[in-house]
């Protein structure tokens, strides 16, 4: 039997909650993080109430007065937070009982945990978009200083891992640059369909009081309000597109991780990583080992994992709340908090990378990078592409059995091949003509990079959008 009252919502009950079951449904731990937004949503919600007569003026003075004692209490970390309350809504609303008495107790008046949990998550993700986008924006601004700082470094540019063309490293890292680009155009998106106020929807079917929805939105600055209270409460697309953003983003993210890893090693030996960010080895003393994008590339597993842990809560559940939906959380602040950490120190890793010019250059030029340029350097005196396409390959085996490279060949040798070669192919081995001749839109020409650069700067300095 239960001997004293413990719980705001133990009126039905007679026997008291068992110990393990009060561990299993607590979310306390984790949700706590949420207290700042459970309290502005509150103290909206209290004024709303007041605006509509459904509480009195004075009530609201007092309930708002001990919502913000308590917030100061949090943040003075003297709150005394009691697990047996299993959230932190719970935790605020009672510790606003018993600061204030039984008037505490309206504030729940037309609202339900249902709506407010909701309202709480996208007030925190409203936020956390803005930041993680912020960090999206420094780290393109990082990719863009060093693209421009080396436009005149040639690379090999690489299809299936093998060398194909020259290409200039900036072309190559603002690759980088508009999978970001896109990426933002997700977070926006993402931001949009979060940007919808939940409260209102009580616990399932709305409300019976002459509630104000409107109102309570633009205090909470939310663009608009959710149509279907049932809807409402067990939506959680919005955790499901920051989370599918952020599988994306990291997807990226890894892929330039692989690469800044294959590049520093011996075998590439393009770029250095700063010592600040490499670590060594407890065993061997020659060790400089890429930790940072290692694990920026290992984490983005977990944020994968994420995206399936919420499509997986998601999925054949029935409407309308279920306490299944309490599992968002974790993933959503996991995911949330490596983005923002791997967005910030990456950042930090490309704005001190040395560029090794001189390395990409010789590689760039020892193989047979230039080859279709110089097949189409015959489609240009006549041939059809597939006739230059098979001279040139002979040209390249030729060069393999002779051991040469094709900036090694003399005429003479290009004319055995084919009578239209003249001397200006020469000029057409360089990997500079090369990089230079890529003029369509998109191509490598320095001068298409050097134009990309400017518009991407341009949008970086302020014609993006910005959250509200
Ligand atoms: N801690 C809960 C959650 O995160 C709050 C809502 C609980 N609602 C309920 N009816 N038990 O989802």
């Amino acid at each position: 039997m239960k001997n004293n009252k413990r719980k705001l919502w133990d009126g039905r009950f007679t026997e008291s909650t068992a110990k393990i079951v009060e561990k299993f449904t607590c979310s306390l731990h984790f949700d706590k993080r949420l207290y700042k937004y459970d309290i502005e949503g509150s103290i909206a919600h209290c004024m709303m109430l007041e605006k509509c007569k459904i509480i009195k003026r004075e009530e609201a003075g007092k309930i708002i007065n001990g919502l913000n004692s308590i917030l100061k209490e949090i943040e003075n970390g003297v709150f005394p937070f009691r697990e047996e309350l299993e959230d932190i809504h719970m935790n605020v609303e009672r510790r606003l009982i018993e600061k204030i008495g039984k008037v505490g107790g309206k504030l729940h008046t037309a609202r339900s945990r249902n709506d407010q949990v909701a309202l709480d998550v996208r007030l925190f993700l409203k936020d956390e978009i803005k930041e993680t986008g912020l960090a999206l924006k420094e780290l393109q601004k990082a990719i863009i200083k060093i693209a421009e700082n080396n436009l005149q470094c040639i690379m090999p540019g690489y299809t299936h891992m093998q060398q194909a063309q020259p290409v200039l490293f900036s072309h190559h890292l603002m690759a980088y640059y508009e999978m970001l680009e896109r990426d933002y155009e997700r977070l926006v998106l993402c931001y949009w369909r979060t940007d919808v106020l939940p409260l209102g929807a009580g616990a399932l079917a709305g409300t019976s009081f002459p509630i104000d929805r409107e109102y309570v939105a633009k205090l909470l600055k939310f663009s608009r309000v959710t149509k279907n209270s049932l809807d409402t409460v067990s939506d959680r697309d919005f955790v499901i597109d920051y989370l599918a953003f952020a599988s994306i983003l990291m997807m990226h993210l890894s892929r330039l991780c692989e690469e800044l890893i294959l590049w520093s090693s011996s075998e590439f030996n393009f770029i250095e990583i700063s010592d600040s960010f490499c670590t060594g080895s407890s065993m061997m003393p020659q060790k400089k080992n890429p930790d940072v994008p290692e694990l920026i590339r290992g984490k983005t597993g977990r944020v994968y994992g994420n995206l399936i842990t919420m499509l997986t809560i998601l999925k054949s559940l029935p409407l309308s709340y279920n306490r299944d939906l309490q599992e968002d959380k974790e993933a959503l602040f996991d995911s949330v908090d490596t983005v923002k950490n791997s967005l910030v120190i990456l950042k930090d890793v490309i704005s001190n990378l040395k560029v090794k010019e001189e390395k990409m250059q010789e590689k760039a030029c020892a193989g047979f990078l230039t080859a279709t340029d110089i097949s189409d350097y015959l489609v240009k005196k006549g041939l059809a592409f597939r006739e230059s396409h098979e001279v040139v390959g002979k040209l390249v085996r030729y060069c393999i059995d002779k051991r040469k490279t094709l900036n090694k060949l003399d005429l003479s040798e290009f004319k055995k091949f084919h009578k239209s070669f003249d001397k200006d192919v020469i000029s057409c081995i360089a990997v500079e003509h090369s990089v230079d001749s890529k003029i369509s839109y998109g191509g490598t020409a320095r001068g298409n990079v050097v134009r990309m650069i400017r518009e991407a700067k341009k949008e970086l300095r302020g014609s993006f959008f910005k959250f509200s």
